[in-house]
Protein backbone atom coordinates (compact mmCIF):
# COMPACT_ATOMS: atom_id res chain seq x y z
CA UNK A 1 0.00 0.00 0.00
CA UNK A 2 2.13 3.37 -1.27
CA UNK A 3 -1.51 5.49 -0.40
CA UNK A 4 -2.46 5.70 2.83
CA UNK A 5 -5.34 8.50 3.62
CA UNK A 6 -4.72 7.79 7.21
CA UNK A 7 -1.32 9.55 7.38
CA UNK A 8 -2.93 13.10 6.76
CA UNK A 9 -4.49 12.19 10.16
CA UNK A 10 -2.16 10.76 12.48
CA UNK A 11 -1.98 14.03 14.63
CA UNK A 12 -4.03 16.71 15.69
CA UNK A 13 -1.85 19.42 13.92
CA UNK A 14 -1.80 17.67 11.03
CA UNK A 15 -5.87 17.43 10.84
CA UNK A 16 -5.78 21.05 11.56
CA UNK A 17 -3.53 22.24 8.60
CA UNK A 18 -4.96 19.66 6.34
CA UNK A 19 -8.96 20.46 7.19
CA UNK A 20 -10.25 22.56 4.76
CA UNK A 21 -13.18 24.47 6.17
CA UNK A 22 -13.60 26.21 9.45
CA UNK A 23 -15.88 28.10 11.61
CA UNK A 24 -16.03 31.75 13.32
CA UNK A 25 -18.49 33.87 14.59
CA UNK A 26 -18.32 36.33 11.88
CA UNK A 27 -20.13 33.74 9.65
CA UNK A 28 -23.30 34.06 12.05
CA UNK A 29 -26.66 35.99 12.03
CA UNK A 30 -27.90 35.51 15.22
CA UNK A 31 -31.71 35.16 14.97
CA UNK A 32 -33.68 36.82 18.34
CA UNK A 33 -37.44 37.13 19.39
CA UNK A 34 -39.13 40.40 20.49
CA UNK A 35 -41.61 41.26 22.49
CA UNK A 36 -43.83 44.58 23.54
CA UNK A 37 -42.83 45.56 27.05
CA UNK A 38 -40.37 45.97 29.19
CA UNK A 39 -37.96 43.52 31.62
CA UNK A 40 -39.27 40.52 30.21
CA UNK A 41 -37.17 37.46 29.18
CA UNK A 42 -39.62 34.67 28.88
CA UNK A 43 -37.43 31.02 27.65
CA UNK A 44 -39.31 29.46 24.22
CA UNK A 45 -40.78 26.04 25.65
CA UNK A 46 -39.79 24.02 22.31
CA UNK A 47 -35.97 26.10 22.09
CA UNK A 48 -34.48 25.85 25.22
CA UNK A 49 -31.81 28.53 25.91
CA UNK A 50 -33.63 30.67 23.34
CA UNK A 51 -36.01 33.82 24.56
CA UNK A 52 -38.03 36.27 23.82
CA UNK A 53 -37.45 39.80 24.99
CA UNK A 54 -38.60 43.13 25.50
CA UNK A 55 -36.15 45.86 23.43
CA UNK A 56 -34.21 47.16 27.26
CA UNK A 57 -33.48 42.93 28.02
CA UNK A 58 -32.73 42.26 24.04
CA UNK A 59 -29.85 45.19 24.02
CA UNK A 60 -28.04 43.73 26.97
CA UNK A 61 -28.10 40.55 25.16
CA UNK A 62 -27.02 41.93 21.85
CA UNK A 63 -24.43 43.60 23.58
CA UNK A 64 -22.89 40.66 25.18
CA UNK A 65 -23.16 38.50 22.00
CA UNK A 66 -21.28 41.41 20.60
CA UNK A 67 -18.61 41.27 23.42
CA UNK A 68 -18.05 37.38 22.33
CA UNK A 69 -17.80 38.77 18.45
CA UNK A 70 -21.41 38.32 16.90
CA UNK A 71 -21.92 41.21 14.69
CA UNK A 72 -25.25 40.57 12.92
CA UNK A 73 -28.44 39.91 14.58
CA UNK A 74 -31.88 39.00 13.14
CA UNK A 75 -35.02 40.50 14.73
CA UNK A 76 -38.27 38.70 14.57
CA UNK A 77 -41.65 40.12 16.39
CA UNK A 78 -43.80 38.42 18.29
CA UNK A 79 -47.81 40.16 18.49
CA UNK A 80 -50.60 39.64 20.18
CA UNK A 81 -53.72 38.48 18.81
CA UNK A 82 -55.50 41.78 19.48
CA UNK A 83 -53.11 43.41 16.85
CA UNK A 84 -53.11 41.46 13.76
CA UNK A 85 -55.38 41.85 11.15
CA UNK A 86 -55.94 40.44 7.20
CA UNK A 87 -53.66 43.33 6.21
CA UNK A 88 -51.08 42.87 8.54
CA UNK A 89 -51.23 46.80 8.78
CA UNK A 90 -49.32 46.75 11.94
CA UNK A 91 -46.61 45.81 10.39
CA UNK A 92 -45.98 49.44 9.08
CA UNK A 93 -47.58 51.44 11.87
CA UNK A 94 -44.31 53.80 12.89
CA UNK A 95 -45.25 53.84 16.36
CA UNK A 96 -45.55 49.83 16.48
CA UNK A 97 -43.22 48.30 19.08
CA UNK A 98 -41.42 46.50 16.19
CA UNK A 99 -39.99 49.32 14.74
CA UNK A 100 -39.04 51.28 17.31
CA UNK A 101 -36.87 48.49 18.46
CA UNK A 102 -35.28 48.47 15.46
CA UNK A 103 -34.50 52.14 15.37
CA UNK A 104 -33.52 51.62 19.01
CA UNK A 105 -31.03 48.82 18.57
CA UNK A 106 -29.83 50.92 15.17
CA UNK A 107 -29.00 53.98 17.30
CA UNK A 108 -27.41 52.19 19.96
CA UNK A 109 -25.22 50.06 18.28
CA UNK A 110 -24.74 51.71 14.58
CA UNK A 111 -21.48 49.32 13.85
CA UNK A 112 -23.56 45.89 13.81
CA UNK A 113 -25.89 44.89 11.29
CA UNK A 114 -29.03 44.34 11.64
CA UNK A 115 -31.22 42.18 9.63
CA UNK A 116 -35.29 42.40 9.94
CA UNK A 117 -37.91 39.87 8.46
CA UNK A 118 -40.79 40.79 6.05
CA UNK A 119 -43.24 38.77 5.86
CA UNK A 120 -47.43 39.11 6.88
CA UNK A 121 -47.43 36.30 9.24
CA UNK A 122 -46.70 38.00 12.90
CA UNK A 123 -49.55 40.19 11.82
CA UNK A 124 -51.54 38.09 9.98
CA UNK A 125 -55.06 37.05 11.77
CA UNK A 126 -54.74 34.35 9.42
CA UNK A 127 -51.26 33.30 9.90
CA UNK A 128 -50.41 33.17 6.54
CA UNK A 129 -47.73 35.18 4.72
CA UNK A 130 -49.57 36.31 1.95
CA UNK A 131 -53.33 37.99 2.41
CA UNK A 132 -56.21 35.31 2.06
CA UNK A 133 -59.09 35.65 0.17
CA UNK A 134 -61.72 33.20 -0.34
CA UNK A 135 -59.18 30.26 1.43
CA UNK A 136 -56.33 31.67 -1.22
CA UNK A 137 -53.12 33.49 -1.21
CA UNK A 138 -52.98 36.57 -3.03
CA UNK A 139 -49.29 36.87 -4.52
CA UNK A 140 -50.23 40.58 -6.10
CA UNK A 141 -52.13 42.23 -3.49
CA UNK A 142 -49.57 41.15 -0.77
CA UNK A 143 -46.45 43.28 -2.63
CA UNK A 144 -47.81 46.55 -1.82
CA UNK A 145 -48.33 45.32 2.24
CA UNK A 146 -44.66 44.03 2.15
CA UNK A 147 -43.14 47.14 0.20
CA UNK A 148 -45.08 49.32 2.56
CA UNK A 149 -43.16 47.36 5.67
CA UNK A 150 -39.77 47.41 3.63
CA UNK A 151 -40.04 50.67 3.84
CA UNK A 152 -40.93 51.51 7.18
CA UNK A 153 -37.84 48.84 8.35
CA UNK A 154 -35.57 50.86 6.39
CA UNK A 155 -36.37 53.79 7.55
CA UNK A 156 -36.30 52.33 10.98
CA UNK A 157 -32.45 51.93 9.98
CA UNK A 158 -31.57 48.01 9.48
CA UNK A 159 -29.22 47.31 7.04
CA UNK A 160 -30.32 43.88 5.71
CA UNK A 161 -34.11 42.97 4.89
CA UNK A 162 -34.93 39.53 4.87
CA UNK A 163 -38.33 39.12 2.70
CA UNK A 164 -39.31 35.57 3.98
CA UNK A 165 -42.58 35.43 2.17
CA UNK A 166 -42.20 33.39 -0.79
CA UNK A 167 -44.65 35.94 -3.29
CA UNK A 168 -43.73 35.77 -6.54
CA UNK A 169 -42.19 38.73 -7.74
CA UNK A 170 -41.60 40.55 -4.19
CA UNK A 171 -37.80 40.94 -4.43
CA UNK A 172 -37.79 43.12 -7.69
CA UNK A 173 -40.77 45.01 -5.97
CA UNK A 174 -39.22 45.70 -2.80
CA UNK A 175 -36.27 47.05 -4.25
CA UNK A 176 -37.97 49.18 -6.85
CA UNK A 177 -40.01 50.34 -3.66
CA UNK A 178 -36.72 50.84 -1.33
CA UNK A 179 -35.09 52.69 -4.34
CA UNK A 180 -37.69 55.04 -4.99
CA UNK A 181 -37.70 56.55 -1.92
CA UNK A 182 -33.99 56.51 -1.34
CA UNK A 183 -33.11 53.69 -0.05
CA UNK A 184 -30.41 52.57 -2.10
CA UNK A 185 -27.85 51.00 0.84
CA UNK A 186 -30.61 49.18 1.80
CA UNK A 187 -29.96 45.09 1.28
CA UNK A 188 -31.87 41.92 0.59
CA UNK A 189 -31.21 39.14 1.92
CA UNK A 190 -34.12 37.02 -0.43
CA UNK A 191 -35.43 33.96 1.28
CA UNK A 192 -34.72 32.07 -2.53
CA UNK A 193 -35.38 28.57 -1.57
CA UNK A 194 -37.58 27.98 1.48
CA UNK A 195 -39.26 24.92 1.69
CA UNK A 196 -42.65 24.21 2.99
CA UNK A 197 -40.87 22.16 5.98
CA UNK A 198 -41.56 20.91 9.62
CA UNK A 199 -38.89 21.78 10.94
CA UNK A 200 -40.24 25.75 11.87
CA UNK A 201 -42.26 24.09 14.74
CA UNK A 202 -41.00 25.42 17.58
CA UNK A 203 -40.54 28.85 15.34
CA UNK A 204 -43.83 29.07 14.67
CA UNK A 205 -44.35 28.65 18.98
CA UNK A 206 -42.11 31.18 19.68
CA UNK A 207 -43.99 34.33 17.66
CA UNK A 208 -47.23 32.50 17.67
CA UNK A 209 -47.26 32.43 13.94
CA UNK A 210 -48.91 29.30 13.19
CA UNK A 211 -51.43 28.98 10.12
CA UNK A 212 -54.84 29.10 11.46
CA UNK A 213 -55.69 26.99 8.26
CA UNK A 214 -54.23 25.13 5.66
CA UNK A 215 -50.33 24.94 5.12
CA UNK A 216 -47.87 27.04 3.65
CA UNK A 217 -47.59 24.23 0.43
CA UNK A 218 -48.73 26.75 -2.32
CA UNK A 219 -46.07 29.46 -1.48
CA UNK A 220 -42.81 27.53 -0.02
CA UNK A 221 -41.22 25.09 -1.82
CA UNK A 222 -42.10 21.63 -2.47
CA UNK A 223 -39.02 19.62 -0.27
CA UNK A 224 -39.09 17.12 -3.52
CA UNK A 225 -37.42 19.88 -5.68
CA UNK A 226 -34.56 21.55 -6.70
CA UNK A 227 -34.79 22.57 -10.34
CA UNK A 228 -37.18 25.33 -8.70
CA UNK A 229 -34.37 26.42 -6.85
CA UNK A 230 -32.38 27.81 -9.77
CA UNK A 231 -35.13 29.24 -11.01
CA UNK A 232 -35.71 31.38 -7.91
CA UNK A 233 -32.10 32.29 -7.52
CA UNK A 234 -31.95 33.64 -11.11
CA UNK A 235 -35.09 35.63 -10.66
CA UNK A 236 -33.60 37.20 -6.82
CA UNK A 237 -30.56 37.90 -9.01
CA UNK A 238 -32.59 39.39 -11.84
CA UNK A 239 -34.86 41.53 -9.13
CA UNK A 240 -31.64 42.90 -7.18
CA UNK A 241 -30.89 40.53 -3.81
CA UNK A 242 -28.03 41.26 -2.64
CA UNK A 243 -27.88 37.34 -0.78
CA UNK A 244 -29.86 34.15 -1.92
CA UNK A 245 -30.90 32.03 1.32
CA UNK A 246 -31.72 28.46 1.32
CA UNK A 247 -33.86 27.13 4.83
CA UNK A 248 -34.01 25.06 6.21
CA UNK A 249 -30.01 24.25 6.13
CA UNK A 250 -29.50 20.86 7.15
CA UNK A 251 -31.50 18.87 5.56
CA UNK A 252 -31.11 21.13 2.23
CA UNK A 253 -27.22 21.16 2.00
CA UNK A 254 -27.61 19.79 -1.79
CA UNK A 255 -29.37 23.17 -2.36
CA UNK A 256 -26.86 25.15 -0.78
CA UNK A 257 -24.60 23.06 -2.99
CA UNK A 258 -26.53 23.70 -5.78
CA UNK A 259 -26.42 27.42 -5.81
CA UNK A 260 -23.08 28.19 -4.68
CA UNK A 261 -21.89 26.41 -7.35
CA UNK A 262 -24.60 28.61 -10.02
CA UNK A 263 -24.34 32.04 -8.31
CA UNK A 264 -21.35 34.36 -7.31
CA UNK A 265 -24.00 35.63 -4.89
CA UNK A 266 -23.35 34.99 -1.02
CA UNK A 267 -25.07 32.09 -0.33
CA UNK A 268 -26.35 32.04 3.16
CA UNK A 269 -28.36 29.13 5.50
CA UNK A 270 -30.71 29.39 7.87
CA UNK A 271 -30.21 26.71 10.54
CA UNK A 272 -33.97 26.90 11.47
CA UNK A 273 -35.96 26.71 14.98
CA UNK A 274 -36.24 22.77 14.88
CA UNK A 275 -33.24 22.02 13.73
CA UNK A 276 -31.65 23.62 16.77
CA UNK A 277 -34.90 21.89 18.77
CA UNK A 278 -33.31 18.55 17.84
CA UNK A 279 -30.07 18.62 18.62
CA UNK A 280 -31.38 20.34 22.33
CA UNK A 281 -33.80 17.68 22.61
CA UNK A 282 -31.40 14.55 22.10
CA UNK A 283 -28.73 16.34 24.18
CA UNK A 284 -30.83 16.87 27.04
CA UNK A 285 -31.39 13.05 27.55
CA UNK A 286 -27.76 12.42 26.83
CA UNK A 287 -28.71 10.89 23.82
CA UNK A 288 -25.84 13.17 21.72
CA UNK A 289 -23.46 14.94 22.68
CA UNK A 290 -25.08 18.37 21.88
CA UNK A 291 -21.97 20.50 22.20
CA UNK A 292 -20.23 17.90 18.98
CA UNK A 293 -23.54 17.58 17.40
CA UNK A 294 -23.80 21.77 16.76
CA UNK A 295 -20.51 21.49 15.51
CA UNK A 296 -20.90 19.55 13.05
CA UNK A 297 -24.09 20.60 11.84
CA UNK A 298 -22.89 24.56 11.72
CA UNK A 299 -19.66 22.90 9.84
CA UNK A 300 -21.55 20.90 7.29
CA UNK A 301 -23.41 23.82 6.61
CA UNK A 302 -20.56 26.01 5.58
CA UNK A 303 -18.52 22.99 3.93
CA UNK A 304 -21.75 23.16 1.67
CA UNK A 305 -21.27 26.04 0.63
CA UNK A 306 -22.92 28.65 2.91
CA UNK A 307 -21.08 32.06 3.12
CA UNK A 308 -23.24 33.33 5.82
CA UNK A 309 -25.45 31.23 8.64
CA UNK A 310 -28.25 32.28 10.29
CA UNK A 311 -28.55 30.27 13.29
CA UNK A 312 -30.03 29.71 17.04
CA UNK A 313 -26.65 28.56 18.02
CA UNK A 314 -24.69 31.70 17.52
CA UNK A 315 -23.95 32.65 21.47
CA UNK A 316 -23.24 29.11 22.05
CA UNK A 317 -20.70 28.36 19.70
CA UNK A 318 -19.10 31.69 20.54
CA UNK A 319 -19.01 31.14 24.40
CA UNK A 320 -17.36 27.67 23.37
CA UNK A 321 -14.25 29.22 20.97
CA UNK A 322 -14.02 32.16 23.35
CA UNK A 323 -13.04 29.58 26.32
C1 LIG B 1 -42.07 33.43 8.47
C2 LIG B 1 -40.80 32.83 8.91
C3 LIG B 1 -40.68 31.51 9.39
C4 LIG B 1 -39.35 31.36 9.78
C5 LIG B 1 -38.67 32.55 9.51
N1 LIG B 1 -39.59 33.46 8.95
C6 LIG B 1 -41.70 30.46 9.59
C7 LIG B 1 -42.65 30.11 8.54
O1 LIG B 1 -42.44 30.32 7.34
O2 LIG B 1 -43.70 29.59 8.93
C8 LIG B 1 -38.82 30.09 10.38
C9 LIG B 1 -37.55 30.18 11.14
C10 LIG B 1 -37.24 29.02 12.01
O3 LIG B 1 -37.94 27.97 12.01
O4 LIG B 1 -36.26 29.12 12.76
N2 LIG B 1 -42.16 34.31 7.49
Amino acid sequence: MQIRPRRNRKSEAIRSLVEETSLSVKDFIFPMFLIDGRQQKVEVASMPGIYRYSVDLMLKEIEECMKLGIMAFDVFPAYPESLKDKMATESYNPETFYLKALREIKKTFPELCLMSDVAMDPYSSDGHDGIVKDGKIMNDETLEVLARMSLAQADAGVDILGPSDMMDGRVGFIRAALDDQGFTETSIMSYTAKYASSFYGPFRDALDSAPKFGDKKTYQMNPANSKEALIEAELDLAEGADFLMVKPALAYLDIIKLLNDNFALPIAAYNVSGEYSMIKASAERGWLDGERAMLESLLSIKRAGAKVILTYFAKEFALIKGR
